[in-house]
């Protein structure tokens, strides 16, 4: 599948082969053009941005200037923003018009979720909500239908690195059991090509691996190990 341009609303299309997003967590920092050009030309389907605030996780990373950044040297790539902060609403005009095309938000934020995801529409992009590995799952259904992405955390959101937690396929599977044919449901934490074969098999078709692609040498070979080709 040829990399998914900007306007083509890769996550409004209807579910289909599964989709590899490299997070740009675990990239070169500086070098990163040239790091999000390598991922996306040797397979990669779009760019996972991780935003975090130092308050809802304990990390910093990065924020619109960067995506403003990696959408001027890549204006046809999909950028994927998951946000892992206290009080999305605020980033919403910034990212939109920094180039963002998806912004997720998490369930466990301070803002009223179903007016984020009016916002977000409003904004011109697509909406994603996510889950960390400890919450209800009841916390998150309420909420489902709004969303055109739904993020199962499969580790405890920060860092990359860490170790794929088994226990959130269930709430993979029941996500997949209620999501529309138009709706995808994500995976993010710890997803190397053996953990993506469950991920898989539960349902996700959005997997995003930091660890698993930047820190090998053949980001194609790990790109398509993720996928199962
Ligand atoms: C974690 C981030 C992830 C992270 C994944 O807080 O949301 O996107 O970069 O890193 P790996 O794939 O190394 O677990
Ligand atoms: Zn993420």
């Amino acid at each position: 599948m040829p990399a998914l341009k900007k306007g083509e609303s890769l996550f409004l299309a209807q579910r289909g082969a599964p989709l590899v997003a490299p997070s740009i967590l675990s990239a070169d920092f500086a070098r990163l053009e040239v790091e999000c050009r390598a991922v996306m030309e040797q397979g990669a389907d779009l760019l996972h941005l991780d935003v975090m605030d130092g308050h809802f996780v304990p990390n910093l990373s990065m924020g619109p200037a960067l995506c403003h950044a990696v959408r001027h040297h890549l204006p046809e790539t999909f950028l994927d923003v998951h946000m892992m902060v206290t009080n999305p609403g605020q980033f919403i005009a910034p990212f939109a018009r920094a180039g963002a095309d998806n912004f997720t938000i998490h369930v466990e934020c301070d803002e009223d979720i179903e007016d984020l995801a009016d916002a977000i529409h409003a904004a011109g992009m697509t909406a994603g909500l996510a889950i960390k590995p400890d919450t209800p799952f009841e916390d998150m259904a309420p909420y489902v239908d709004r969303f055109n992405l739904l993020l199962v955390m499969s580790v405890h959101p920060g860092f990359s690195g860490q170790a794929f937690i088994p226990e959130v396929l269930e709430t993979t599977r029941r996500l997949d059991g209620m999501i529309r044919s138009d709706q995808h449901i994500q995976m993010d934490g710890g997803v190397d090509p053996g953990s993506a074969v469950a991920c898989r098999e539960a349902g996700c078709d959005v997997l995003v691996a930091a660890s698993a692609i930047f820190k090998g040498d053949d980001y194609g070979a790990s790109i398509a190990a993720l996928r199962g080709d």
